[in-house]
């Protein structure tokens, strides 16, 4: 009798999270129809954003970048890569046939370089490249040799030429200040100043600009640049005559990349669904009402969703509740990370026991049942499901405002951890695509693009110096 009642008990717990999987799933998920409105609004929001600044919740930022690689681009470049986790430094060589070698060095950025003021941010950018030369360029005269460098800098930029423009606002948990409304190229030259480097910095690159690029050396069929990782962003291949906000030059200039900035999308939440737990994340960030389409999908936030969801989940009874209360590591901000979900999602043991390592030992919560691990499986299921679907909504968008939709074989670069290495993440992108455009999905390839931030910035250094 004993053991049927704790069978039963089992199968009770089994069928509440039954009820509440259900529950949850209608607050994340994002059916075909809905998918089909939020490309609709993307369109709606491209077109205004090229009008004019501050027109649409997309920004859609001239890059001043106006010609694709030939793929014939050589010589030899130095690039950095601030935006993601780490921070680098990158020594490329464009061998002048679409490919490249390149060594790099990567560097954490602690939190008081992310928060404290800006200029010890830029100290530490010309530390970092001060260390990596002194490195990789031991015997040299550091000092007396011009180098050239392709500055990849992830942030929204008000872009005057290829190489200056200003800061709009900081994004993914980036404050530091002094820096929003400055010419990030002039803080980075008067950092190398005080370094005693003597660099030139031919350009000002958003990552996305760059992973377009750095695939298009090689494929010349790429016309859109997509980064899925600690943030979410997109850039692509415009006619020139569409990009009218655009007061620069235009004589002999017929395209011109375009950085859309799409994490700022529906920031006044009228076509994505929210749950409270999208609206809490949202009020607790660094940048409320800000970004709010990139919390949806990026890496940075991804994990804090899930987290929210447990915590209350424990409150109401429904999760851990031989543990009652979780755990003092569960209640702490941002303490669960979106490279848990990856291994949970990758778990299919039988009894979970991947999943429990990471409740039990990472997040210190004393005893989980089998069914809280399934629980907490969906719930990072339905997470990361909404966030390929969202991706893929607005590569459906940017396909067709370059009528590239049923164009065999365009291609989208795409870098960054999520779709780098999340389970299934390129195939729910592949299978919302196909809900969203049908057959001619087949002809949109998805396709990974690695270090955009390094070669591709090289690679617009290089054409900004001819
Ligand atoms: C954030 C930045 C954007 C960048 C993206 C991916 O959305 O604002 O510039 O491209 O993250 O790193």
């Amino acid at each position: 009798r004993g053991a049927s009642a704790a069978a039963n008990a089992v199968e009770v717990a089994e069928e509440a999270n039954a009820e509440t999987v259900a529950r949850l799933r209608g607050m994340f998920s994002l059916p075909a129809d809905r998918l089909q409105q939020i490309v609709k609004q993307i369109l709606v929001d491209m077109k205004k954003g090229l009008e004019k600044d501050g027109a649409a919740n997309i920004k859609m930022l001239p890059t001043h970048v106006t010609r694709r690689p030939s793929g014939k681009e050589k010589g030899t470049y130095l690039a950095l890569d601030l935006g993601g986790t780490n921070f680098r430094v990158c020594e490329i060589i464009l061998d002048g046939a679409g490919g490249s070698t390149m060594h790099q060095s990567k560097f954490v950025i602690d939190e008081a370089a992310k928060t404290g003021d800006g200029t010890a941010l830029f100290d530490f950018i010309a530390d970092c490249v001060k260390a990596f030369l002194g490195e990789y360029h031991k015997d040299q005269d550091v000092e007396a040799v011009k180098w050239k460098l392709g500055f990849t800098f992830s942030f929204p930029v008000d872009q005057w030429t290829i190489n200056s423009g200003s800061l709009l606002i900081w994004t993914k948990g980036f404050t530091a200040t002094n820096v929003v409304g400055k010419d990030v190229v002039a803080l980075l030259k008067s950092a190398f100043e005080r370094k005693n480097l003597n660099i030139d910095v031919t350009a000002l690159v958003n990552d996305t600009t760059g992973t377009l690029m750095s695939l298009a050396y090689s494929k010349p069929d790429t016309y859109v640049g997509v980064i899925l990782g600690t943030g979410s962003n997109c850039a692509y291949v415009e006619k020139i005559e569409n990009v009218i906000k655009y007061k620069g030059p235009r004589e002999g200039v017929k395209e011109m990349l375009i950085n859309m900035e799409w994490g700022g999308f529906d920031d006044d939440m009228v076509v994505i669904p929210r749950n409270k737990y999208d609206l809490k994340l949202d009020r607790e960030s660094a940048n409320p009402g800000s970004y709010t389409f990139e919390q949806l999908i990026s890496g940075m936030y991804l994990g804090e969703i899930v987290r929210l969801v447990l915590v209350d989940l424990v409150k109401t009874g429904e999760l851990f509740s031989y543990s009652a209360g979780g755990s003092p590591e569960l209640r702490t901000k941002y303490a669960f990370e979106t490279a848990y979900m990856s291994r949970i999602e990758r778990d299919y043991s039988y009894q979970l026991m991947e999943t429990k390592t990471i409740l039990e030992e990472h997040l210190n919560i004393p005893e989980t049942t089998l069914a809280d691990r399934k629980l907490v499986k969906a719930i990072c299921e339905m997470v990361g499901l909404r966030s390929a679907r969202l991706a893929a909504a607005g590569v459906a968008a940017v396909v067709t405002k370059i009528n590239k939709l049923g164009a065999p074989g365009v291609t989208v670069g795409i870098d960054g951890s999520l779709f780098l290495l999340y389970p299934h993440y390129q195939n729910r992108m592949r299978d919302a695509l196909r809900e969203i455009v049908g057959i001619s999905a087949e002809n949109i390839l998805l396709e990974k693009s690695q270090d955009g931030s390094g070669t591709g910035a090289a690679l617009i250094a290089c054409l900004a110096g001819k």
